[in-house]
């Protein structure tokens, strides 16, 4: 079913060079298509009741890209944690970027930044402190997508991933 702006509450298809291709929340029976997408773009894979769980319990930060025919091209997933505050005893909300990707025939329009900045309003009413994300060393891209958002690397985490590769740490405090 194709749906559109009239009758789909949180669309987000502003900014994206492609008048066909939009951005809206995703919905239970897009999953098959996002986890398709996530083997296919990234070598970390995740069950599918993973996927489940965060679209249960963060289901306006877990966004999809669709094309023209409906096709899902790209997803967004953040989950929120609970982690002691650096300046006092009491715990404060952080926004953990769990997965981001944008099938390769479709990259280069602006749809990572559309995902990204629209996930990360959605997911302020968490009443969250910061951003978090992991991004392995060689993956320029992304760096650079976050880098574009004022993200910065706070540290490195070693061996982070499976095959031994290390991951920057990139935070970014909301003001
Ligand atoms: C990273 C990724 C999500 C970017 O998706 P995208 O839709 O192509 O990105 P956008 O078109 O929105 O680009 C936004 C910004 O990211 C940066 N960027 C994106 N692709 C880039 C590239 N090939 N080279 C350099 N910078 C790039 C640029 O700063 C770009 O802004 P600009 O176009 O104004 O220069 C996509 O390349 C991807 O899915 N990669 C594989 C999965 C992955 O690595 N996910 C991240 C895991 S941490």
């Amino acid at each position: 079913m194709t749906t559109n702006k009239e009758t789909e509450p949180n669309i987000y298809n502003h900014a994206i060079n492609d008048p066909q291709i939009y951005v809206r929340r995703c919905k239970l029976e897009d999953l098959d298509a996002v986890i398709e997408i996530n083997e296919k773009e990234l070598p970390e894979d995740y069950p599918y009741f993973f996927y489940k769980s965060i679209l249960d319990e963060f289901p306006e930060s877990f966004l999809v890209a669709q094309n023209k025919n409906g096709k899902i091209i790209g997803y967004i997933m953040w989950r929120v944690e609970k982690t002691p505050s650096p300046h006092s005893l009491k715990y404060i909300n952080k926004a953990h970027l769990v997965s981001i990707a944008v099938s390769e025939g479709y990259r280069r329009k602006g749809i990572a930044r559309v995902l990204l900045s629209n996930s990360m309003t959605a997911i302020k009413k968490h009443k969250i402190k910061e951003y978090v994300l992991e991004v392995r060393v060689s993956n320029y891209t992304a760096i650079r997508l976050y880098e574009k958002f004022n993200y910065k690397i706070e540290g490195i985490k070693k061996n982070y991933y499976r095959d031994g590769e290390n991951a920057y740490y990139m935070t970014l405090s909301i003001a």
